[in-house]
């Protein structure tokens, strides 16, 4: 990859933390099982939960696709298993995200939902704050509106 400093490919920094080369963020969180335990809870969570109707409206009516592609991506984002490049090549994030308007407010309730959902199945504490910092950095290169 090319694309070392892009936020879309660059989650943890794994060089300078914790995963060292053979040990992946894939591997830490647990696995496919739980980044797909992480990913439902976070969707789960969008549809329940009134905070977050401004981003659920952003998605089409049932987000069966969406849970898939947001797993997929994430697997290779944290070193596994590269499930969206695969099927769909490079992901494009931002691009992909300009049809929806984000602005600061998008931005925090994903951010939000996401630190709820980590809490929610149970990530180490350690890593759910290593994981936010990555995805703070991803979710604010998304944003292509002001406010
Ligand atoms: C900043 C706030 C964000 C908002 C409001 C947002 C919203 C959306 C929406 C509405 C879709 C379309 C869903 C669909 O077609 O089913 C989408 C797709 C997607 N989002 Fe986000 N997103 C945000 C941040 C992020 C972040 C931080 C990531 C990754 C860490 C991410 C990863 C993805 C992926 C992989 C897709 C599927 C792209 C595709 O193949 O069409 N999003 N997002």
């Amino acid at each position: 990859m090319t694309i070392q400093n892009n936020p879309e490919n660059n989650p943890g920094h794994e060089q300078e933390e914790t995963a060292s080369a053979e040990t992946t963020l894939f591997e830490v969180i647990g696995g496919a099982g739980k980044l797909r335990e992480m990913v439902d809870r976070f969707y789960d969570l969008m549809e329940l939960e009134p905070e977050f109707a401004g981003i659920r409206a952003l998605h089409p009516p049932t987000m069966e696709g969406s849970r898939d592609k947001l797993y997929w991506f994430l697997s290779g984002w944290m070193g596994g298993p590269s499930l969206y490049i695969e099927k769909f090549g490079h992901p494009r994030l931002r691009a992909r995200h300009l049809p929806y308007a984000i602005a600061g407010g998008e931005r925090d309730q994903w951010l939000r939902c996401m630190a709820w959902a980590m809490q929610d199945v149970g990530i180490d504490e350690a890593l759910q704050q290593r994981l936010m910092q990555s995805f703070y950095e991803t979710a604010n290169w998304m944003r292509n509106r002001q406010g």
